[in-house]
């Protein structure tokens, strides 16, 4: 493991930062808010804007932790505010492993972009942060999630049957997987 923080990472349409304080409104009004996007989510969409700016604050606090990965998704073409959101959200540090997790705002569904942005993250993970193993999971009515790690190269290894849960309840959880050495 080299542990490195949240490095800016650039794809074509796309710049993974870190958030800063400005970002609150638009985190709220573009994702946070909405109970569709977080419908398989483990977080109950945000009740105002002030809950949004505490979100904000406190993971600017953590980016001085060289083991947080926590990067906003910015369209160039939308300007400077996030749209989406991907973190690692659980790591194995003694299998250097990083568990995966992402939003995009309803807005910009279906355009390519959360895939875009994982295979940065991946290619991120493996090659400077030195992980070896890169996973995700996703609930089984929510397949589009699936297609997004497929579409990244991830395999897929298996439902375990309710493992998991989130805002719709107790629920199966299908698993993707890729290692530095499938690549
Ligand atoms: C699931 C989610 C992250 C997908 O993000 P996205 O940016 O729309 O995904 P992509 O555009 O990269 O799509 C990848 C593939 O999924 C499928 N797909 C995605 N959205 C789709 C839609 N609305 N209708 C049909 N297929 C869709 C397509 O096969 C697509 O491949 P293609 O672009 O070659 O057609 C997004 O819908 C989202 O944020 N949902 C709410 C939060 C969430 O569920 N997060 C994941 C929790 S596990």
């Amino acid at each position: 493991m080299n542990h490195c923080g949240t490095k800016t990472l650039t794809t074509d349409r796309l710049i993974l930062r870190r958030y800063v304080k400005e970002d609150a409104e638009a985190i709220y009004k573009n994702r946070a808010s909405d109970k569709e996007v977080t419908k398989f989510l483990m977080w109950k969409p945000h009740p105002n804007e002030e809950f949004t700016r505490q979100f904000t604050d406190d993971c600017i606090k953590q980016y001085s932790n060289k083991n947080y990965y926590h990067w906003g998704i910015i369209l160039k073409e939308n300007g400077n505010e996030p749209v989406g959101d991907i973190a690692v959200v659980n790591m194995n540090e003694k299998i250097s492993m990083a568990h995966i997790g992402y939003c995009i705002g309803k807005a910009w569904w279906h355009q390519g972009i959360t895939s875009e942005a994982l295979k940065a993250v991946i290619d991120f993970l493996f090659d400077e942060a030195d992980f070896n193993r890169i996973e995700s999971r996703h609930d089984p009515r929510n397949p589009n999630s699936g297609k997004v790690m497929k579409k990244c190269g991830m395999k897929y290894e298996g439902t375990l049957r309710s493992s998991d849960w989130n805002n719709q309840g107790i629920c199966d959880a299908c698993y993707y997987g890729l290692l530095k050495s499938d690549r």
